[in-house]
């Protein structure tokens, strides 16, 4: 028989006989092979550390590739056409918010929440990069952190686990579309399993130590609704869960993801993440840190090549040839699945004729107007008046395409990105526009200090467009101090002595200190770093186009002394009224913006909440009561004030954004599940329903109720 005549090659049969088929015709060394993941010449992601391994056209896959459509199809023809098998390459790529058109980063996009433009995103950069020969992205990440000194808060969808879960299944949606083995779409990766965020004191890479409890109600649920959502692949972490790195961590990659969750995709290690195992003090010796991975579920390896080690372990009797089957199994079904054998090569198309498409723009500057969030608006100080005739624009990120771009930004070429200086004269044709630099991110150089205070003295109002510089945050970026780098905070000290109104729009990847600042502002917006719409985004805003909706999805602190700081934490034995309540004597224990908080132009009423029991449901009378059409988060917390395994203060179950012109009002409905909303997680990860006292909150209403036993 020929190749082509192997049933594994005929699509019209059922995806299991076609990778059994295969798999039964297959060598040690090239089943070896389909479960590594190399770079093919230098890697360019500035994450990894590599010159790239020598190509093997048998081998699994390829990531960080950025060579083009012209490329991988010279490379994955000779995996095709000129291997024994001709099992297609799967291409890989970190596309975390975008690929040519840059979307916000996740973070900021959470504070959307909106669940729709995640999935739009998702889904123009899925066509971007699969046009450019991507198969497969490394992308949602879904770790849920309590601590914004790490860097990597940014490249997820912030401290809530429900929410995480929600958005996390929406980019994979987005990703994969409705059939992933159609051209357009690319893998989705959910990552890092899990735990990763649980870091100690922001450092990256560091040890956890998670409890049963903690990985089962805050780290396992977002991976969980990403798993439901039908994701491809999952990456494990680097992590050391409280002493079995998440690598060769069976509980976590068999015991949870396959036996419960029944996830039948591959997981593929972080970068060196099985040989890190030795610098994390589990074992030096090679051969046993691949066993470990591969029993344990870790079916891929990422740049290192320890798996090298299996026929070495098969042959000794270490390791039993189904272990190893059953991880080529995976590979072989993600890779029919994602059509690859049907469709191996891709259209030499120009990247021009997908990229930067007027469409994409178009999603792209709604998801970054969404996504920002406006913090203080002292005396109605925004929407500015388009009439105004001079306005200062002062401060390092009006010019800077990167600030927009951010940390991780793919294949977005900053040139293409528009700055707040390129575009503000459209949204104010009236006005003169006095630009001034003011200062750098960093450094201690004043010298900028009286241009732009000379550009605020003629002007009516003055835009202080300050923030952290494109890629301070993420991967490897840890800070103890996440005030804003610099002289930044003297130069809006400077300029807010001049008495002009100030507008502060705030560019970071991660909750800032805004303590410091805040006093010499009237109006401030949080820009985070939204990609190609940032600047078109953030002039909807001023100029009152667009009313801005966001909401945090991160927990802003007051000091770095207050950290880790997140919403839904657990009661303290002693309360606030207590007079030794445990509160710091040094500082206000809340936070400087809640979870949750966000302005907007116009001002939202909630009344007359109900909950009707055994109906579970609740309602509440939404208004709109200011002048304003504007768009309303609607969260619903749960608290459960007494339970045998204590409950945290309150906790998400459920939003929804609501539109509502001028006057205004709507009852909002809630249906609630006993099992889904009101029981919790226990340390098996088993819900269990405990009947008996609940209070639900929304807006400024709250209600409190009794389940019984069923
Ligand atoms: C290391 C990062 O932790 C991971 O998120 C990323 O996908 C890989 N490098 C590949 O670039």
């Amino acid at each position: 028989m020929k190749q082509n005549e192997y049933p594994y090659r005929n699509p019209a049969l059922p995806l299991e006989e076609r990778v059994e088929d295969l798999l039964g015709r297959m060598t040690l060394e090239e089943k070896v092979d389909q479960l590594m993941q190399i770079t093919i010449g230098a890697d360019t992601n500035p994450n990894n550390a590599g010159d790239g391994h020598s190509f093997r056209p048998t081998i699994g896959s390829v990531l960080s590739y950025s060579g083009g459509a012209k490329n991988r199809n010279a490379f994955q023809r000779l995996a095709v056409e000129h291997t024994r098998l001709g099992i297609p390459i799967i291409w890989g790529y970190d596309v975390i918010h975008g690929w040519r058109t840059g979307f916000p980063i996740p973070l900021a996009q959470a504070c959307s929440w909106d669940p729709s433009l995640i999935e739009a995103g998702c889904r123009v950069a899925a066509r971007e990069s699969y046009a450019a020969g991507i198969d497969w992205t490394f992308s949602p990440m879904l770790d849920v952190p309590h601590d914004p000194r790490w860097g990597r808060v940014m490249e997820g969808y912030g401290e809530d686990p429900l929410a995480a879960g929600i958005f996390g299944a929406a980019a994979v949606r987005g990703y994969q579309g409705d059939d992933p083995s159609q051209p357009g779409t690319i893998a989705a990766c959910l990552k890092h399993f899990v735990g990763y965020a649980a870091i100690e004191a922001g450092h990256d890479y560091a040890y956890t130590d998670i409890s049963s409890r903690a990985l089962h109600e805050i780290y396992l649920p977002p991976f969980h609704a990403g798993v439901k959502a039908g994701a491809m692949t999952l990456m494990s972490a680097f992590n050391d869960i409280t002493g079995t790195p998440a690598v060769v961590n069976h509980y976590t990659l068999t015991e949870v993801l396959r036996d419960r969750w029944g996830f039948k995709g591959f997981v593929v290690s972080d970068w060196d993440g099985v040989i890190q195992v030795e610098n994390q003090g589990y074992t030096s010796d090679p051969a046993e840190m691949c066993r470990a991975a591969l029993t344990a579920g870790n079916d891929m390896e990422m740049n290192s090549t320890s798996y090298r080690n299996i026929p070495q372990l098969v042959a000794s009797g270490r390791l039993e040839m189904q272990v190893v089957d059953e991880a080529v199994r995976r590979v072989l079904r993600v890779k029919f699945a994602k059509g690859l054998f049907e469709h191996p090569y891709r259209d030499e198309v120009a990247p021009e004729s997908v990229s930067l498409l007027p469409e994409s723009l178009e999603i792209a500057r709604e998801a970054a107007r969404a996504s920002m969030v406006l913090l203080k608006n002292e005396s109605d100080t925004l929407p500015l008046k388009t009439t105004l005739r001079h306005i200062a624009l002062i401060g390092p990120v009006a010019t800077d395409p990167e600030a927009s771009a951010g940390a991780w930004a793919a294949m977005v070429l900053p040139e293409t990105v528009p700055t707040l200086r390129d575009v503000i004269g459209k949204y104010f044709p009236e006005s003169e526009i006095h630009f001034a630099h003011g200062c750098d991110y960093e450094g201690d150089s004043e010298e900028g200090f009286a241009e732009a205070v000379a550009a605020a003295e003629k002007s009516e109002v003055v835009i202080m467009a300050l923030g952290e510089g494109g890629n301070r945050s993420g991967e490897n970026r840890s800070y103890t101090n996440i005030a804003l780098p610099g002289r930044q905070a003297a130069l809006l000290r400077r300029i807010a002595e001049l008495g002009r109104p100030v507008v502060l729009l705030v560019s970071s990847g991660r909750p800032i200190l805004y303590p410091e600042l805040e006093p010499f502002a009237n109006a401030i917006l949080h820009i985070w770093e939204c990609g190609h719409g940032a600047a078109a985004g953030c002039c909807d805003i001023l100029t009152g186009a667009y009313n801005p909706s966001g909401r945090l999805a991160i927990t802003f602190p007051r000091s770095v002394g207050q950290i880790p700081i997140y919403y839904n934490r657990h009661h303290r034995a002693r309360p606030d009224s207590h007079s030794w309540n445990g509160t710091y004597f040094d500082l206000d224990d809340s936070p400087m913006y809640p979870f949750g908080y966000g302005l907007s132009y116009t001002r939202f009423e909630y009344s007359q909440m109900s909950v009707s029991v055994p109906e579970l449901t609740a309602q509440v009378t939404l208004r709109n009561a200011g002048e304003r059409a504007g768009k309303e988060t609607v969260f619903w917390f749960l608290s459960d004030p007494e339970a045998k395994l204590t409950q945290p203060i309150r906790r998400l179950i459920a939003f929804e954004q609501i539109e509502l012109a001028p006057g205004e009002e709507q009852i909002v409905t809630l249906h609630f599940d006993r099992m889904r909303d009101l029981a919790y997680i226990d340390p098996t990860g088993r819900k269990v329903f405990e009947p008996g006292r609940f209070i639900l909150s929304v807006g400024s209403e709250k209600a409190e109720f009794i389940v019984r036993a069923e």
